[in-house]
C-alpha cells in the first residue's frame, strides 16, 4: 500500500508564494516515489494551481474543507461537487481547527464526509483528542467517538474513498508532537475499529495519517510503525525543503518495509 504525505496550508500564504511553493514541491517530487503527495492550499488559489501543475501527475490536490449542503443559497459555501469540477480529488473534513473555531458539529462533520464521498472526493477524515482527553486517559473512546459519527452509514465501497488523519489537537502546531509509540497505539486502535465495522480487508487497504508537529527530524520514526501511513503535515509543509524531506522519509520507509 502507497503512503499519503499530505500538506495543510491552512490560512496562509499569498497567490505568489502558494504558486513558488507549488512549483518547489512538484520540482522535487520523484515520479516514480512510493508516497501519494496531496497539497492543501487555500480555496482562493486552488483552481489556478491546479490548472497549472496539471502536467505533473506526482501531486494532487485537496480541499481544506467544503459544505455539507448540495448547490444553491449558501453564501460563502462551496461544495464537495464544485470542487471535484475543478480537479481536486481529496478534501480534509473534520479538522480540529474547523471544528473547534468554526463550531464544526459532529453532525456537520458527517454531512460533509458524505457530500464529498457523494460527489466522488476522498475523505481525509481526521480526529484526535485533547489535551485535557489524552491527560485523563479518554483520548480512545473521544476518538471512537468522532470515527462512530463521521462514518456512520458508509459503506464498504465507500470506504475505499476514506483516508484517516489521527491528529491529537495538543500537538497540532505545538512543537510537541505524540510519541512514536502514542501515535501507533492510538492507529492500531483505528484500524481495529474499521475491521470491527467494515471487516480485515478494507482495515488492511485503509490509509492512516498521523498529523501534529510531524517535521522532518521525527517523521522518520512515526512512519516506521506499522499503522501509520504516512502524514497530515501543517506547519512544516510550508517550508518545500522540509515537505519533501518528510515526502523522502515516508518513501525511505516503504523501501524498509518491502
Ligand atoms: P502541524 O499541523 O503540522 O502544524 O502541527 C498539522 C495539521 O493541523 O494538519
Amino acid at each position: 500500500m502507497r503512503n499519503i504525505v499530505a500538506g495543510n496550508w491552512k490560512s496562509n500564504k499569498l497567490m505568489v508564494e502558494a504558486r513558488e511553493l507549488m512549483v518547489e514541491v512538484s520540482k522535487g517530487v520523484s515520479v516514480d516515489g512510493l508516497t501519494d503527495v496531496i497539497l492543501a492550499p487555500p480555496a482562493p488559489f486552488l483552481s489556478a494551481l491546479v490548472l497549472e501543475a496539471a502536467e505533473n501527475k506526482s501531486i494532487s490536490w485537496a480541499g481544506q474543507q467544503c459544505s455539507g449542503y448540495e448547490m444553491g443559497a449558501y453564501t460563502g459555501e462551496f461544495t464537495a461537487s464544485m470542487l471535484h469540477s475543478i480537479g481536486v480529488r481529496s478534501v480534509l473534513i473534520g479538522h480540529s481547527e474547523r471544528r473547534d473555531k468554526f463550531g464544526e458539529s459532529e453532525e456537520m462533520v458527517a454531512m460533509k464526509l458524505r457530500s464529498a464521498l457523494d460527489s466522488g472526493l476522498t475523505a481525509i477524515l481526521c480526529c484526535g483528542e485533547d489535551l485535557g482527553e489524552r491527560e485523563s486517559g479518554g483520548h480512545f473512546t473521544r476518538v471512537m467517538e468522532q470515527l462512530k459519527h463521521a462514518l456512520h452509514g458508509v459503506s464498504e465501497t465507500e470506504m475505499a474513498d476514506v483516508v484517516l488523519a489521527y491528529e491529537p489537537i495538543w500537538a497540532i502546531g505545538t512543537g510537541r508532537t505524540a510519541s512514536a509509540a502514542q501515535a501507533q497505539e492510538m492507529h492500531h486502535a483505528i484500524r481495529e475499529f474499521i475491521k470491527e465495522n467494515w471487516g480485515e480487508t478494507i482495515a488492511g487497504n485503509t490509509r492512516i495519517l498521523y498529523g501534529g508537529s510531524c517535521k522532518p527530524s521525527n517523521a522518520a520514526e512515526i512512519f516506521a510503525q506499522p499503522d501509520v501511513n504516512g502524514g497530515l503535515i501543517g506547519g512544516a509543509a510550508l517550508s518545500a525543503v522540509d515537505f519533501l524531506a518528510i515526502v523522502d522519509a515516508s518513501d525511505q520507509s516503504l523501501r524498509e518495509t518491502n
